[in-house]
């Protein structure tokens, strides 16, 4: 838990003009619940459309939209809408102020104890930087309520019996609870693949014309291996799932699995992912239904034809490439379903693919503030274990990057407290691992423990000291 700080925001010319203090405590500001002339009318709401209560924050009667998501218990049969109903009561009276973190459920609300395993406030980045908070005069909360689907994939078995061509998962899925959260990337990938998602959910919705106006719901992420593609695709699957339920109550992930649409049959690979698609074209037909297709490694199935025709390829992955472009292009009339492509090789991929792809993102390896971070959440996992020794009784707060670059550069460097040094050390060794990818970094934690000799309750400054070897290690080891 975040200890205590204390922020400054001056109030709109309209109140007192001088800054007001607030409390920031678990991601949450909690202001004095004074009644005040500048909370919201108790009016209802007009329901959010699709595009707002999804990604983009927009301004809404000079409100800015942040959602808040409220995840159900297991065992809560609770309706939907009436949790909904009973969150945004609870945010209107608690007065509560907003930036991005859990919000702890309210004491003596039984009704929400019994029935909520967590709310949380998303994306007010968009807004305000540096962990700067939106106090509630300024934000209609947009509230999504969801239940974990604990089912797991369901595998879908291929043409010839053997390989399962797809695995199929309900949305939101237990499975990638916390995934989105935990993937980090500077360039504000996350906040713009979730405003294009909620962009081609909206025109498909309000019916544009796709003559005139065109879109085809595909993305690719393209990038070196490791850097997060496939994770990005399946935490904005889910993201969606959320975000989108009250236009779509059932949302599903389907993970294709590329090689087992190439059949053993020369010329049947075609067929195959032509059936392929036929399932999907199945799901799609109910309008209730949201749909995800993932394809990792496209370039297997949409391998660039003129490499086929000068020979170096069989002419089946023609057949396959052809298949893939007119089942896209048949997809292409249904409004409730996305695609998402990966691939490492975006040079082998077949142009006209590419040309489909409203989004091509390149996915690189992370930079110096993203290594930071992803390296903070390492260690402060450790730190919560027990792995790492903490100086205090309570595990210790590492300082995100921008505060450290402010400590760095102010005179509150003299009181350097064990927060500060541990976070100095941790730049340290960010900087140590330039060039590594994401997935390298989450397993680099794993590594120093085991090169160290002492591993229980190791003392932190050692174990970030032995992490700056074991990152240069990684990097002599990497192949060229
Ligand atoms: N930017 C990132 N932030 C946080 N974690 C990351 C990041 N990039 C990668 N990871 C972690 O690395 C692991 C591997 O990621 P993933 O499989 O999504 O990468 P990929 O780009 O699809 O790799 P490949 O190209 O090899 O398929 C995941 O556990 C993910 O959490
Ligand atoms: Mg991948």
């Amino acid at each position: 838990m975040s200890s205590p700080m204390e922020i400054s925001i001056p109030k709109p010319e309209s109140t007192e003009p001088e800054a007001e203090t607030i409390k920031i405590e678990n991601g949450v500001v909690l202001e004095p619940n004074v009644a005040s002339p500048m909370i919201p009318e108790q009016s209802t709401p007009t329901p959010p459309i699709a595009s707002e209560s999804a990604a983009s924050p927009a301004i809404a009667d000079d409100k800015f939209l942040v959602s808040v998501e409220v995840c159900l218990k297991p065992s809560s049969t609770a309706r939907l809408d009436d949790v909904r109903t009973c969150v945004e009561r609870m945010l209107e009276t608690r007065s509560l102020s907003y930036s991005n973190g859990p919000v702890p459920l309210p004491d003596n609300d039984q009704y929400l104890l019994e029935n909520v395993q967590s709310i949380c406030v998303c994306d007010t980045d968009e807004w305000v930087k540096n962990g700067e908070v939106l106090l509630f005069w300024q934000v209609k909360p947009l509230v999504h309520v969801y239940q974990l689907s604990e089912e797991g994939p369901c595998e879908e078995l291929g043409g010839d019996g053997q390989h399962s061509s797809f695995n199929e998962w309900a949305l939101p899925a237990k499975e990638f609870d916390g995934m989105w959260e935990s993937l980090i990337f500077e360039s504000g990938l996350k906040e713009r693949l979730l405003r294009y998602a909620a962009s081609a959910l909206l025109f498909s919705e309000k019916g544009v014309n796709p003559f005139l106006v065109s879109w085809n719901r595909i993305i690719l992420l393209h990038g070196p291996p490791g850097t997060g593609k496939t994770s990005l695709c399946k935490a904005l699957a889910q993201k969606l799932s959320i975000r989108f339920s009250s236009r779509y109550p059932q949302s599903q992930l389907i993970e294709v699995n590329a090689h087992s649409l190439f059949s053993k049959w020369f010329s049947e690979s075609g067929k195959l992912v032509a059936k392929l698609f036929q399932s999907i074209q199945e799901m799609v037909e109910d309008e209730n239904n949201l749909v995800f297709v993932l394809i990792d490694e496209v370039e297997s199935l949409a391998a660039a034809r003129n490499a086929a025709l000068s020979g170096s390829e069989p002419s089946d992955s023609i057949r396959v490439v052809n298949a893939l472009l007119t089942q896209l292009d048949k997809l292409k009339s249904s409004p409730n379903v996305i695609i998402m492509t990966t691939s490492n090789i975006t040079a082998a991929i077949d142009i006209a693919f590419v040309d489909r792809a409203d989004i091509k993102a390149y996915v690189g390896p992370p930079t110096l503030q993203a290594r930071y971070e992803i390296l903070r959440s390492c260690v402060q996992e450790l730190l919560r274990s027990g792995i790492l020794k903490n100086f205090q009784d309570k595990p210790l707060d590492m300082l995100t990057f921008p505060s450290l670059k402010e400590k760095l550069l102010s005179s509150e460097m003299q009181e350097a407290g064990a927060s500060l040094t541990l976070s100095r050390q941790l730049l340290e060794v960010a900087e140590a691992c330039d060039g590594l990818s994401g997935r390298s970094l989450r397993k680099l934690p794993f590594l120093t423990h085991a090169a160290m000799a002492h591993t229980f309750n190791c003392d932190p400054i050692k174990f970030l000291c032995t992490m700056i070897d074991t990152a240069k290690r990684e990097r002599s080891e990497r192949p060229d």
